[in-house]
C-alpha cells in the first residue's frame, strides 16, 4: 500500500531537509489504530441503530457534548432520546473522548488536529481523517459498496471491534 504519495513524500522531504517541524511528520502511523469499542450499554444500543456505534475516541468531548444537545437534528435524522438516556450517553462519550486523559496516541493526534474553538460533528471531516486516508482516491469513495466516508465498516472489517489496522482493510471493488 505504500509507494510514493503525499504522505510518504512529506516524510521523505522532511528527512532530506532535516526538518522535523513539519506537522505531518509527527503524525506518522505507529500501529496503534485501535480504538476502544463502545462498551456502554445504552450507547451501544441507541447509537448503532443507523450506523456502527462510533468509538468515543474519534471526537473530542466538546463535539460529543454539542451532538448530544442536538439529537433531534442529527444529520437530517431525528435521533432524539429521553433526557436520562441522552445524558448517560453524553457522560460515557465525553469521558472516553479523543481529548480525555486516557486517550491513546492516535486519539491524541485526532484531538490535536482540531482547533480548540471548533467542535466538528464528523470525524470524516477532520484533518486527521484526511491525512489517514490520503491514499484513497475520490472515485473509490463513490463506490456503491462504500457510499459514505462514515461507513467505516465497508472497508475496515474489524471496525466494530475498534480495530482499524491496515491488514484488516478490504476495499469493496464496486
Ligand atoms: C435515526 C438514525 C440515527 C441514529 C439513531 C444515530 N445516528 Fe448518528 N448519524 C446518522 C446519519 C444519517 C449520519 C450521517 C451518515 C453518513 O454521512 O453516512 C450520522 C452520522 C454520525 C456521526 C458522524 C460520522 C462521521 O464521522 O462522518 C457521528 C459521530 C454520529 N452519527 C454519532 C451518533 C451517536 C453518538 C448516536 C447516538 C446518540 C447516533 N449517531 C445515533 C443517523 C443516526
Ligand atoms: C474506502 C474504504 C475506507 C473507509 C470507508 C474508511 N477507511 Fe479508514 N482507511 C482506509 C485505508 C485504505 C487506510 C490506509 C491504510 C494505510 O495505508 O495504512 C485507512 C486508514 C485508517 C486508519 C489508520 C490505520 C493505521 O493502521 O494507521 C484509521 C484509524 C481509520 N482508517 C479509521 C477510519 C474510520 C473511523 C472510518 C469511518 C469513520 C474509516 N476509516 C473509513 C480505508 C477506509
Amino acid at each position: 500500500m505504500m509507494g510514493i504519495n503525499a504522505r510518504n513524500l512529506t516524510l521523505l522531504l522532511a528527512t532530506i531537509f532535516g526538518s522535523s517541524l513539519l506537522l505531518t511528520a509527527s503524525w506518522g502511523s505507529s500501529g496503534d489504530a485501535v480504538f476502544p469499542p463502545v462498551t456502554h450499554g445504552p450507547t451501544k444500543e441507541e447509537c448503532s441503530a443507523c450506523h456502527m456505534a462510533y468509538p468515543a475516541g474519534l471526537l473530542p468531548a466538546r463535539s460529543w457534548k454539542k451532538m448530544m444537545g442536538e439529537l433531534d437534528r442529527h444529520f437530517g435524522e431525528d435521533a432524539s432520546l429521553t433526557r436520562e438516556v441522552a445524558s448517560g450517553i453524553e457522560v460515557y462519550l465525553t469521558q472516553n473522548a479523543a481529548d480525555s486523559p486516557h486517550a491513546t496516541m492516535m486519539m491524541s493526534r485526532i484531538a490535536s488536529g482540531i482547533p480548540g474553538n471548533s467542535a466538528p460533528q464528523r470525524f470524516t471531516e477532520t484533518r486527521y481523517f484526511g491525512y489517514l486516508h490520503d491514499e484513497v482516491p475520490t472515485y473509490v469513495w463513490k463506490r456503491k459498496g462504500i457510499a459514505s466516508k462514515a461507513n467505516c465498516v465497508a472497508c475496515h472489517t474489524k471496525a466494530e471491534a475498534g480495530s482499524f489496522i491496515e491488514r484488516e482493510i478490504k476495499i469493496p471493488k464496486q
